[in-house]
């Protein structure tokens, strides 16, 4: 990458593609939404609240008149929605050419998911490894796919769950958080390796915003366990996001531009430029080296796959006409 200071105004047009957006309502996947959309792509809103996915569409074409865009109803933390999701999509599109797994979950306390694993980890990888897999057909069957999934700089502080998702109700909330991010990252570069080993045009990468002021920082304090407890932690958000954070429409460029930029490579993984990646324009930058561990990874793969019911070896490609089908190893 040998642009520098790289913003919305560089992203070429998107008119024609059809763009898949989870946490599309808020935060981060409301500027990626917004600026796709501006650009002429159709956007689908991936969101599990209706309400506020209808309210984030309202507030794009405030900004985008005659925007194009579309909910989906998605609850990333229930594999039956995701499978739900995947279902509606594929039927409703022939072709996605670009699926951002950008939504999140940060430092919730122990809890379940409704498929009985950790709460962070089922929102913020399983349900992002079942969605992409089961939407693998019609990205496939676009000219030039991609996969862009969101971590974050906290992987570097991960460790790759070896034994399976379900935590343990003494686990630490904060390096839950940074184990899924890691997770996030892993799976990126994973999918990119095995898409290239099966010779599929599918390209699979990663970005992270740096710090961004967004509502991710309040989810946890939302769940405080009393209301005084809330409102303190609530506060403290409010001031290091204020002189901490960059602006979320920032903190989206680094996806925006994996998404987009006709340079970007299967692999490939983006961050911000300025002060130790916490803020800045879109570069490059290095995975953490527990991403590259391959025997972990590989382990980590499989639990994943038992964990979705998902066997990304099983996974026909969209290639049918022209190209001929292909499979992911
Ligand atoms: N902001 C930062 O500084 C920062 C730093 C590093 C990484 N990130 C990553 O950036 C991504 C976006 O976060 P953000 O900062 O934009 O936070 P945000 O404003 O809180 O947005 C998160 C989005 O994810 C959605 N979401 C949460 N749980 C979900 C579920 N079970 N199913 C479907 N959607 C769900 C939220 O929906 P609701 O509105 O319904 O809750 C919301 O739309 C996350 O992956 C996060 O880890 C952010």
């Amino acid at each position: 990458m040998n642009q520098t200071r790289w913003d919305h105004t560089r992203i070429p047009p998107q008119n024609g593609k059809l763009a898949v957006v989870t946490g599309a309502n808020s935060g981060l996947g409301w500027h990626i939404s917004l600026q796709l959309a501006r650009q002429g792509a159709h956007v689908v809103m991936a969101c599990r609240d209706k309400a506020r996915a209808l309210q984030a569409m309202e507030a794009i074409r405030a900004e985008v008149p005659g925007a194009r865009l579309s909910f989906q109803a998605l609850d990333l933390a229930n594999q039956q929605s995701v499978s739900a999701c995947a279902a509606a999509l594929s039927a409703a599109h022939s072709h996605i050419d670009l699926l951002v797994n950008n939504a999140g979950v940060m430092f919730l306390p122990y809890a379940l998911s409704a498929d009985g694993f950790e709460i962070q980890m089922a929102c913020n990888h399983l349900g992002h490894f079942l969605l992409t897999g089961l939407l693998l057909g019609p990205l496939g069957r676009a000219s030039a796919p991609r996969v862009v999934t969101m971590s974050s700089g906290f992987n570097h502080y991960g460790r790759l769950p070896q034994e399976g998702f379900r935590g343990s109700p003494r686990y630490s909330r904060h390096r839950a958080y940074c184990d899924t991010k890691l997770a996030n990252i892993v799976f990126a570069r994973e999918l990119a390796s095995r898409l290239a080993g099966a010779r599929s045009h599918i390209v699979s990468v990663a970005a992270h915003p740096g710090y961004a002021s967004t509502n991710l920082q309040f989810g946890a304090a939302n769940v405080s366990a009393s209301r005084w407890l809330a409102s303190l932690n609530r506060a403290a958000m409010r001031v290091s996001n204020a002189l901490l954070a960059q602006p979320a429409s920032m903190g989206a460029l680094p996806a925006l531009y994996a998404a987009t930029d006709s340079g970007v490579k299967n692999g490939d993984y983006f961050g911000p430029d300025g002060l130790q990646e916490s803020r800045g324009y879109p570069k490059l930058v290095d995975a953490p080296r527990r991403a590259l561990a391959a025997d972990e990874v590989a382990r980590f793969w499989a639990l994943s796959e038992a964990a979705t019911g998902f066997s990304y070896g099983d996974a026909t490609l969209g290639r049918e006409s022209g190209h001929g089908a292909v499979r992911l190893r």
